[in-house]
C-alpha cells in the first residue's frame, strides 16, 4: 500500500507530529509513504519525496510542516483537477491523507466523491472545523496568547492605557475567548458577534471610574463593529478558495477608543506568532493520535472519513459533515468567558 500524504492550507504547531505519527504507525503495517509537498500543488504539478520512519525521525516538536504547504485550490480549474487525479494513478497512490482545514479536507470531500480513497486530519488554528472539539496547534496558540496577555497587563497598567489585542480567528473566535479567559482579557470580540463601539468604550470608561486604570482588549481579527457592517481586511485580494486578507481591527479599534475616551490606547497584532514554533506537549499528543487513527481508518478500509475528537475519544466523521459548516463558540465558553470581562 503507497500512501501519499499533503499538509494544506495554513501551517499549525503539530503538523509534523501528525506526519510523524502517520509514517510511524504505517510503518508496523509495512505501508509505504509518498510526501506530497506544498499541498495541493505538489499534486498538481507531481512534487513528492519519499517518507520513512529515518525522513520522519527528529520531526515530533518541530512547527511548521517538512512538507510545505500552499493555498492553491485544484478545484479551481478543470486542467488542475484533472492533474490531480492522473497523477494520483502516476504514482500509484492507493490512499491519501489530506491535512488541512476546510479548504483542504473541501477538495478531499470532492475528490472522494470522484472515486479517490482520501482521509481528513483536521487542522486550523482557528479551531472551527465541525466534529471535532479541538484541533491541534490551537493550544499552543492560546498559550501563547496568554504569555502575550500576561505581559501586556503590565506595561499597560504601568500607563495606564488601553491595550488592543488583535488574534486569529477568521470566522469563528475560539482563540480570543480561551485566550481571553485565559490571559485576563477586559473585553472580548469575536466575528460571531458584531460589537458596538460605543459598548466597548463605555465599558472601558467605567472600568477607570472604579479606579482600574488599564483595559485589554482581545479582538479576534474577523471581529468588526456593527456599522462597519463586514469584516476589516488589509486589501482587496482574495485567495484561491476566496479569503480575503484579514487585519487591522486592532489598529482601528485603539484608535477609536483614544478618540472616543481620551484614554490613551495601543495594539498589537499577535498575527503568526501564534501559528509559528514548537507545540504544546497537549497538541504533540493530539497530533499523534490523529496521525495513528488516520493509518489505522486506511487498514479498516474506511475512506472519505476525518478523523476528530469527541470528548476525549479519538473517532471519524464523515469528511462531508465534517467540512459542511462552521463551527462556532459554544455558548457555555462564552458564558465563562463573561464573568470575568470589565
Ligand atoms: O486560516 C487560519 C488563519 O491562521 C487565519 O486565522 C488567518 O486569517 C489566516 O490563516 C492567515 O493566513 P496567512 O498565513 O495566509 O497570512
Amino acid at each position: 500500500m503507497n500512501i501519499g500524504v499533503l499538509t494544506g492550507g495554513g501551517d499549525c504547531p503539530g503538523l509534523n507530529a501528525v506526519i510523524r505519527a502517520v509514517v510511524r504507525r504505517g510503518d508496523q503495517f509495512g505501508y509505504e509513504f509518498t510526501g506530497i509537498r506544498d499541498g495541493w500543488r505538489g499534486l498538481v504539478e507531481s512534487e513528492t519525496v519519499k517518507m520513512t520512519p529515518e525522513f520522519v525521525s527528529g520531526l515530533l516538536p518541530v512547527g511548521g510542516t517538512k512538507l510545505g504547504t500552499s493555498r492553491t485550490n485544484p478545484l479551481k480549474s478543470e486542467k488542475d483537477t484533472a492533474a490531480v487525479i492522473n497523477n494520483i494513478k502516476q504514482l500509484k497512490l492507493d490512499a491519501l491523507i489530506c491535512i488541512g482545514g476546510d479548504d483542504t479536507l473541501g477538495v478531499a470531500t470532492k475528490l472522494f466523491q470522484k472515486g479517490i480513497k482520501t482521509i481528513g486530519v483536521p487542522k486550523t488554528i482557528d479551531n472551527d472545523l465541525s466534529g471535532t472539539d479541538f484541533t491541534f496547534g490551537f493550544d499552543t496558540a492560546v498559550s501563547i496568547v496568554a504569555w502575550s496577555l500576561d505581559r501586556l497587563h503590565t506595561t499597560t497598567e504601568a500607563h495606564h492605557r488601553a491595550m488592543v489585542v488583535e488574534v486569529m480567528g477568521r470566522h469563528a473566535g475560539w482563540i480570543a475567548v480561551y485566550g481571553g479567559i485565559a490571559g485576563g482579557a477586559n473585553v472580548i470580540l469575536i466575528p460571531e458577534k458584531p460589537f458596538d463601539i460605543t459598548e466597548v468604550c463605555s465599558y472601558i470608561d467605567k472600568r477607570r471610574q472604579r479606579g482600574k486604570c488599564s483595559s485589554i482588549v482581545v479582538a479576534a481579527e474577523g471581529a468588526y463593529p456593527k456599522e462597519a457592517g463586514g469584516m476589516i481586511t488589509k486589501d482587496k485580494a482574495l485567495d484561491a478558495f476566496g479569503h480575503a486578507k484579514l487585519g487591522g481591527v486592532g489598529e482601528f479599534l485603539a484608535k477609536e477608543i483614544e478618540n472616543r475616551t481620551g484614554i490613551e490606547s495601543r495594539h498589537v497584532v499577535l498575527g503568526h506568532l501564534q501559528r509559528g514554533g514548537t507545540p504544546t506537549a497537549y497538541d504533540r499528543i493530539l497530533a499523534t493520535r490523529f496521525g495513528v487513527k488516520a493509518v489505522e481508518l486506511i487498514h479498516e478500509g474506511r475512506f472519505g472519513r476525518m478523523v476528530a475528537l469527541q470528548g476525549n475519544a479519538i473517532t471519524d466523521i464523515s469528511l462531508a459533515d465534517a467540512t459542511s459548516k462552521t463551527k462556532t463558540v459554544d455558548a457555555e465558553s462564552l458564558r465563562i468567558a463573561e464573568i470575568f470581562l470589565g
